[in-house]
């Protein structure tokens, strides 16, 4: 047993630590296990998973840009019942908590597939995707209107009763808003933020870097714009935040802890270094335990002004 206790809580799940998979960055997990023992990480988020399969968009659909990538993948995946047949089945022999990020090109889809993952008893929790900037109908869409947030938060809340995330935009004004949105409609817990969108143009060609034009900007270049509205979305509401953005070791990690986050998923680090989730958890564990921290649960919001500063 570690000195220090890593057990977080987001909604009625109880994760052995914050650290968790950025989804999409890690598949179902098994093009990672011989990288990284599932079983050492807080949980598995899967990549989007929607009612029928999807092809995804046109190549080239990733660039490398300064401290970052955009990608313009498009939601690719083979639909939520080859889903439950191969990734599901594998993944109920790891010994890991696992959260199923759901897409739809309509709320009547997100429905459906959570109806379906809801008789999974190996699905711990739902992650609610609407904040993909990278599909024309559906997706981010969902993310950026109050209204429209909440249509689907509550459609999907009336056919599960699992924990029930809902993974924001940054690409809106007030992401606290939407905060408060989905989680008067009972959402668990919210997680943020999903990729930025951007753009990047190839000066030889003069054409644009990815074949669809705009894609989503991801890695350490958006990690101060994902802090500040982990700490703006955790000053308003309720339901524990899951954070990520850019987080590739320990420090970045306890940085969304501090600015209220509960736990923290890695993305686009697992891209350049496979096992990036296993060092972070290690050096969160140090990280407490040089500063006399028992439990890592007492950085969430420990940088907020009302808790005054810490005496180093
Ligand atoms: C290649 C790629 C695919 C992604 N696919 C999904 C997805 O299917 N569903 C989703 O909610 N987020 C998806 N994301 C967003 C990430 O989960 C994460 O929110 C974002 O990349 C920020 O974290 P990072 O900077 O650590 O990568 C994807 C990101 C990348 C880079």
């Amino acid at each position: 047993m570690s000195a220090v206790d890593m057990r977080v809580r987001i909604g009625d799940l109880e994760l052995r630590n914050p650290v968790m998979t950025a989804s999409g960055t890690f598949g179902s997990g098994r093009e990672y296990a011989e990288f990284v023992d599932l079983s050492r990480l807080g949980a598995v988020v899967t990549k989007g998973v929607s009612i029928e399969p999807w092809s995804g968009n046109e190549s080239p659909r990733i660039a490398e840009t300064p401290c970052g990538m955009l990608n313009s993948i498009g939601l690719q995946n083979p639909g939520v019942e080859a889903f439950c047949a191969n990734d599901l089945a594998w993944l109920a022999a790891q010994d890991v908590p696992v959260i199923v990020n759901v897409v739809g090109h309509s709320v009547d889809e997100y429905a459906a597939v959570a109806a379906q993952l809801d008789s999974e008893p190996v699905v711990s929790a739902l992650e609610v995707n609407i904040s993909c900037p990278n599909v024309d109908a559906g997706g981010m869409a969902f993310g950026t209107t109050c209204a429209a947030a909440a249509e689907v938060t509550r459609a999907v809340r009336a056919e599960t009763r699992k924990t029930l995330v809902v993974k924001l935009s940054p690409n809106v004004t007030d992401i606290a808003e939407i905060a408060r949105a989905v989680e008067a409609e009972g959402a668990d817990g919210v997680s943020l933020i999903n990729t930025l969108l951007g753009m990047a143009i190839d000066t030889r060609t003069f054409a644009p870097k990815l074949a669809r034009g705009v894609g989503g900007l991801s890695g350490p270049a958006i990690r101060p714009v994902a802090v500040r509205m982990v700490w703006e979305v955790a000053r308003a509401v309720a339901v524990p935040v899951i954070g990520m953005g850019g987080v590739t070791c320990a420090e970045d990690a306890a940085e969304f802890m501090l600015a209220g986050a509960a736990a923290v998923a890695v993305g686009t680090a697992n891209f350049v270094e496979p096992s990036a989730t296993l060092s972070v958890i290690d050096g969160l564990e140090r990280f407490c335990a040089e500063r006399g921290i028992a439990r890592v649960a007492e950085l969430t919001g420990a940088a907020w002004p009302e808790r005054g500063k810490r005496e180093t």
